[in-house]
């Protein structure tokens, strides 16, 4: 089973510019779990956080029992061993080609032969859609397929915590709709514990168990992602409908007077927000243990939930009974 991971009132600052201050979440074990924020709120500096590549001035970062923030290299060094991160983007080496940049971290981490690592490459190579292009450099392919063969890489040492900064961007529509569901099939055939970052908000409405978002340099929420998707906060609303009138602005936040006068320009589009069914494994993938240990988890904590929550949990209930027994 994947592993749980706990943020413990982080705050990090560059000089005199604070990314976020407090902030605290678990991310449940084997569950998908989603970051969404506007442009620069420190969901990049977060999740390299998690993985030990930025050290906050506060709070720990709790994985398997470490304190990963405070630990000794090396046994950071073990813990990484853990994850697989996909990078914004794709950080893969430019003088080495695909077969070689995503046998990497088998070469780097593990004792394998050479033939246990091209039947690991291959595989996940063809997992991403990526056979054939073992020999190609980064700088030789499209930016779509740099962020496939990242996400291919991300996974060859059979992470227990996935790690996706926006590994939609730079993908069509319909590969982005593959990825989605290449990542709950992954979810159900490995039970890791996933953490997303990403502007999609088609991705976000349909993968994760858990929403949060980052504004204004805070957690403003993280929690089962029925709470997100009905919440009528104004930050919420405008995030998910794509909208100019709100209170995030092109490059700061507006004051009230701007936010006013643009709602009344704006024409009034469909809004998107509510809870839409979650996607489930591809028929003839295993069951997703996450989705029943969540529905527990969701029940226990029904009664702290805002009551368009509660609707949303309880109208997805037999969703998740009838996909065990289905
Ligand atoms: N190494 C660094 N040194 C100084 N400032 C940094 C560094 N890394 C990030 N920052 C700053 O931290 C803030 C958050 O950056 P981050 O990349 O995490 O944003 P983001 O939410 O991922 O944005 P995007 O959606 O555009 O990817 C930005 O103001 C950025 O300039
Ligand atoms: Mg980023």
């Amino acid at each position: 089973m994947g592993i749980e991971v706990e943020a413990d009132g982080l705050t990090k600052s560059f000089g005199r510019h604070t990314v976020w201050r407090d902030v605290s979440l678990t991310l449940p074990a084997g569950e998908i779990s989603v970051m969404l924020g506007p442009s620069g709120t420190g969901k990049t500096v977060f999740l390299k956080t998690l993985v030990g590549l930025v050290r906050p001035e506060r709070g720990r970062v709790v994985i398997n029992g470490v304190d990963i923030v405070s630990c000794r290299e090396r046994q950071l060094y073990r813990t990484r061993r853990l994850m697989g991160v996909m990078f914004q983007d794709g950080a893969l080496f430019g003088s080495m080609n695909l077969y070689d940049n995503i046998a990497f971290p088998l070469r780097e981490h593990t004792r394998r032969n050479e033939r246990q690592i091209r039947s690991i490459v291959e595989e996940k190579m063809a997992m991403v859609g990526l056979s054939g292009a073992e020999s190609k450099l980064p700088g030789e392919i499209s930016g779509g397929m740099r962020k496939r063969a990242g996400l291919a890489r991300a996974l060859v040492l059979d992470p227990e915590f996935i790690l996706c900064d926006e590994p939609d961007s730079g993908l069509d529509p319909v590969r982005t709709a593959y990825l989605s569901q290449l990542l709950i099939d992954l979810n159900a055939q490995i039970d890791a514990t996933i953490l997303i970052v990403t502007h999609n908000i088609q991705m976000a409405r349909t993968v994760p168990d858990n929403i949060g978002m980052l504004y204004r340099r805070q957690l403003v929420t993280f929690g089962p992602r029925e709470v997100l998707l009905t919440s009528d906060e104004p930050v919420v609303a405008q995030f998910l409908n794509g909208r100019r009138s709100g209170p995030i602005g092109m490059s700061e936040e507006k004051d009230a007077a701007a936010t006013a006068a643009e709602a009344m320009t704006e024409p009034d589009l469909d809004d998107v927000r509510g809870v839409v069914p979650q996607l489930t494994p591809t028929p003839g993938q295993p069951y997703r243990q996450a989705a029943a240990r969540r529905q527990e988890r969701v029940m226990r904590i029904l009664h702290q939930l805002p009551p368009a929550a509660q609707q949303g949990i309880l109208a997805g209930r037999h969703e998740v009974s009838h996909e065990r027994t289905g």
